[in-house]
């Protein structure tokens, strides 16, 4: 039968994909933005049936992902010159993303309204109100009287919310009475209930293995499923998806006998003192049941390095692995031969095989060391150490009464032991491995004992492969003082700290009353096939007060929020380049390839919304299908369209670049990425146009979903450096580039 001119209904997650699929589109381009420009774009012509050329010509204006920033708001009916938009601006604050303690996303709420006749037009009216409210209507937050032009008010911390602005009588009351005149609803509420069941039933079922749309693993099928998720339900019928690679877990020869592994020791070096450091197998026993996995030394985490600032050191390495390996010395500014980067400045160090590095280190504060070879796989069992770099000046730090290193870690545990890691590719290509069973310092339950009133000093590492922390002490102030390469210019108080996989802080803490204490991390999940987040909450490790008093007690000194004079002026120096013009931008991006059908098709469904970060992992199956054979990440210089391994950046010594960071929404399923650059350190200026007030030197930072950052970067260390994503399997499936610093003739080295 011929259709008529009537309407054929859509379901909602058709409409979906289909307006997802139009976003993705308009997002491809990525027009200079202009500085006078608004942040956010104008309301869409599809909203009033526009015209493809309409909507080709708006999509050309729209700065790249900022509508997951922004709310249109809509007028109603009567007042069809009335309009307005709601900038969602990132409060300024010491992280690259800005969340509550439990992980909700922060904004500040900015007003752009014209078109707003008088009010009492419209009855008895005098003004208008902004109020903010979730999508049942309560609370409602009055959040203030409005007008035409620009006004920054409030503070939204609600996962899916709405922004209402009505006429009120005179003064407007706390409660809203008036008429609602314009109306917009977050970013996040296009995130829905999707009818997956409207899937054809064959996306359901295995391909026939003749096909070449799944490959079927070669080699014996001996994968063990990742766990679901406690709090998301499985899609029924999915159990035939197989990441396209073979199953890997660390192989010991025959009659080997495999030690336990004990926890860390120190080992304090002195400068021209020599390490031996050795990664092999080793048995560990977490909850019960035990692995085999790697370690360094036979501990976990690798040996604690302390040496003195300045100092230089051996480490001489063996590999004993299964597989080729090296050793990478994170954040420090060493001699790039010794940077530990196959393919880069070193052969990789094959089974049996040995390397030497040579170690300074010019800077103060807290680094790690991992393998650069398969970290999805090599770190993931536990080959990571801390290193601690005492500083000269004695009153670098303030008083503490204790020092503890903590490396934040997951593990991903199934029915029948480990996950088994992809053997020619990783697994998890998507939203790399997120572990089920929370480690600090490779221990699932650990704990510290402190007394009543003692200053700790808690060095953090994040080495997990993908996972990001929101940690937070319950009603302990935390004093954050550090960061990956030294201090923060002032010192300030937080109540929760947000780690991205490398990043390093330093907080001290001061324990009040006694009592054991959780460290938790509190995060956000999403269940993207229902479309709501719910919230998520771990507790990483215990901390038990005893009720004996600190000795000494440094009441007084935590309380003096200190501001650290040579670093405002260090970083000062370079005050006069912070305005420059970018000098490169990269886009981060992602392609997909022969993607099982059904993953491609559940992945799509959430392309109208993706969140600032994902914490957690959601989709177990969905992204343990996808290996570096579906997935390719991607960094491109905006320059000249040179993508990963291809770009070519030429710098000299004592050069200082401005770089533009751009997290594309328009990729598949886009994702926040800790972006590390070897060698050498940076400052984030800006993220979102958002300046940072107060300043750290960082050799990682944290970009989230959609979002664009703006990094100084120091060039002071010759040689061929990595940029990349930390993301263990994201730069394992190509996110990643080298650039050359050449030695400066003019200047001392
Ligand atoms: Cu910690 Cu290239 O990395
Ligand atoms: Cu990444």
């Amino acid at each position: 039968m011929p259709r008529t001119g009537r309407s054929i209904p859509l379901r909602p997650w058709a409409l979906l994909i289909a307006l997802g699929g139009a976003v993705l589109l308009a997002r491809t381009a990525l027009p200079e933005s202009s500085p006078d420009s608004s942040f956010c774009p104008p309301p869409s012509p599809m909203a009033d049936g526009g015209s493809p050329e309409a909507l080709a010509a708006w999509s050309a204006d729209v700065p790249a992902s900022t509508d997951l920033y922004c709310i249109n708001l809509i007028a109603i009916p009567e007042l069809l010159e009335a309009a307005g938009t709601v900038e969602l601006r990132r409060p300024p604050g010491p992280f690259d993303i800005s969340v509550g303690t439990d992980g909700t996303p922060r904004f500040r709420l900015v007003f752009q309204l014209r078109g707003l006749p008088d009010p009492s037009r419209l009855g008895p009216y005098s003004t208008y109100v902004a109020w903010l409210t979730t999508p049942v209507l309560t609370p409602m937050v009055r959040l203030g009287e409005v007008a035409n032009g620009e006004f920054e008010i409030g503070v939204a911390d609600f996962n899916k919310f709405l922004i209402l602005v009505s006429a009120e009588p005179s003064g407007g009351g706390a409660e809203r009475k008036g008429r609602i005149v314009l109306r917009g609803s977050s970013p996040s509420s296009r995130m829905r209930d999707h009818d997956v069941m409207a899937l054809p039933l064959s996306a359901f079922t295995p391909p026939p293995s003749d096909t070449a749309e799944q490959r079927v693993p070669v080699g014996p099928d001996v994968w063990t499923m990742p766990p679901v998720h406690p709090r998301v339900a499985m899609l029924p019928g999915l159990d035939w998806l197989r990441p396209d690679a073979n199953p890997y877990l660390p192989e010991v020869p025959a009659g080997a006998k495999i030690p336990f592994a004990r926890p860390r020791q120190l080992a304090t070096l002195r400068d021209g003192d020599t390490l031996r450091l050795e990664a092999g197998h080793v048995r560990r026993t977490i909850h019960g049941r035990t692995f085999t996995m790697y370690g360094f030394n036979e501990q976990y985490p690798g040996p604690l390095i302390h040496v003195p600032q300045d100092a230089e050191i051996i480490v001489q390495f063996t590999n004993n692995l299964d597989l080729p390996t090296s050793v990478h010395w994170h954040g420090i500014r060493l001699d790039n031969r010794f940077d530990g980067v196959p393919g880069v400045t070193q052969e990789p160090v094959e089974p049996g095989g040995r390397f030497t590095y040579v170690i300074r280190f010019p800077d103060a504060g807290l680094y790690w060391y991992h393998p650069h070879h398969r970290e999805d796989i090599q770190q993931d069992l536990g080959l990571y150490g801390n290193m601690f770099v005492r500083p000269t000046d004695p009153s670098y730090f303030g008083p503490a009464n204790r020092e503890e290193f903590l490396m934040l870690d997951d593990l991903l545990i199934g029915k029948a032991g480990l996950v088994p890691y992809g053997a020619e590719t990783p697994t998890h290509a998507v939203m790399g491995r997120f572990g089920n069973v929370m480690l600090v310092n490779g221990e699932p339950d650990y704990r510290i004992t402190a007394r009543t009133g003692d200053v700790v000093r808690l060095l953090l590492t994040n080495v997990s492969n993908t996972r990001t922390f929101n940690l937070s002490l319950p009603g302990t102030r935390m004093k954050l003082v550090g960061s990956d390469l030294g201090l923060y210019e002032r010192e300030m108080w937080v109540d929760h700290v947000v780690i991205a996989p490398a990043e390093r802080y330093v907080v001290d803490v001061r324990f009040e009353t006694d009592g054991p204490l959780p460290l938790l991390n509190r995060v956000q999940g999403i269940d993207h096939v229902f479309g709501y987040f719910f919230p998520e909450e771990d507790t990483l490790a215990v901390i038990d007060v005893r009720p004996e008093r600190a000795e000494p007690d440094h009441a007084a000194a935590f309380e003096t929020l200190r501001l650290h004079a040579d670093v405002v002026e260090e970083i000062g120096a370079y005050a006069a380049e912070f305005d420059r013009p970018v000098d490169h931008e990269l886009v981060l991006h992602m392609q997909v390839d022969s993607l099982p059908f059904v993953v491609d098709r559940v992945m799509r469904l959430d392309s109208a919304y993706f969140p600032p970060v994902e914490w957690s992992g959601t989709m177990p199956m969905m992204n343990w299908a996808t290996t570096g054979r579906n997935v390719q990440w991607i960094l491109r210089d905006s320059d000249t369209g040179l993508e990963n391994r291809d770009i070519e950046w030429w710098f000299e010594v004592g050069d200082v670049v401005k770089l533009r960071l751009v997290n594309t929404r328009a990729a598949f399923h886009a994702m926040q990425h800790p972006i590390h650059i070897h060698g050498q350190r940076f400052l984030v200026l800006s993220v979102n146009g958002v300046p940072n007030e107060n300043l750290v030197w960082k050799d990682t930072m944290l970009l989230p979903v959609g979002s664009s950052s703006e990094i100084l970067l120091e060039l002071s260390n010759p040689g061929d450096w990595m940029l990349h994503c930390h993301i263990a399997e994201h730069l394992a499936v190509g996110m990643a580039m080298v650039f050359r610093v050449d030695p400066n003739e003019r200047m001392p080295n």
